[in-house]
């Protein structure tokens, strides 16, 4: 399974990059506002930033468009600045228009917003490189997310379908443990969920001993 960090802040993408296990990075007009980011010179070279922190890691950069054309135009531009980026791109009647205009350039996409199988079905469909359940979302309003990943899962296998799936709005540990269990292609999480998948009272109880000891053989 491939580990994103779902961030636009340089600091956090660097610190998970220098763990060793980093394989990318999404990001969403969201996580790009907190980052204070404005205008679109900014913007753009913000994406060029984080690709340059991230080796050969796939970046994902969201349009701000929402109608075909611009949408067209907008991720042509983000696809020119390097060649890790991946186009975001909402689940709506023209982002799967424009999904399959940029498959068919040779253009990666990343289908974002899916909330439902249907939804996944259509962006592979298209020829989406990845899509983006948000399982976390789902758990917020009470449903199962994890039962979503499942779903896409068995259907892409269904058909063989190319299109990743890259489970999205990642809350804890356990929801990435859960993942790699059903066999999703990429989980993007915030860094303290990573990060908090280092950690177990016994590890710690136990080196505690060893140094403990070893300090005997000084
Ligand atoms: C995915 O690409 C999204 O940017 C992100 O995972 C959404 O997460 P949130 O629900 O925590 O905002």
């Amino acid at each position: 399974m491939k580990f994103f960090i779902d961030t636009a802040n340089l600091a956090q993408i660097q610190e998970a990059y220098d763990l060793g296990i980093l394989d990318g990075v999404t990001t969403n007009p969201s996580l790009m506002a907190k980052e204070g980011i404005k205008g679109q010179n900014a913007i753009l070279k913000h994406y060029v930033d984080i690709c340059n922190l991230v080796g050969e890691g796939d970046v994902s950069a969201e349009v701000l468009s929402v109608d075909y054309q611009n949408i067209i135009k907008e991720g042509e531009a983000l696809a020119d600045l390097h060649s890790n980026i991946v186009v975001k791109v909402p689940m709506i009647k023209d982002g799967l228009k424009a999904i399959k205009y940029f498959a068919n350039k040779g253009i990666r996409t990343n289908c974002t917003l899916i909330f439902s199988a249907g939804q996944a079905l259509l962006a592979a469909k298209a020829g989406a490189s990845y899509v983006s359940p948000f399982l976390g979302r789902i758990d917020d309003i009470g449903w199962d997310g994890m039962k979503l990943i499942e779903e896409i899962k068995n259907i892409y296998l269904n058909y063989d379908f190319d299109t990743e799936i890259l489970a999205a709005s990642i809350r804890n540990p356990i929801h990435i443990l859960k993942c790699a269990e059903i066999g999703a292609d990429v989980v993007t999480s915030p860094l303290a969920s990573i990060t908090a998948l280092l950690n177990h009272p016994l590890t710690d109880k136990g080196l505690a001993q060893f140094i403990a000891d070893a300090k005997k053989m000084e």
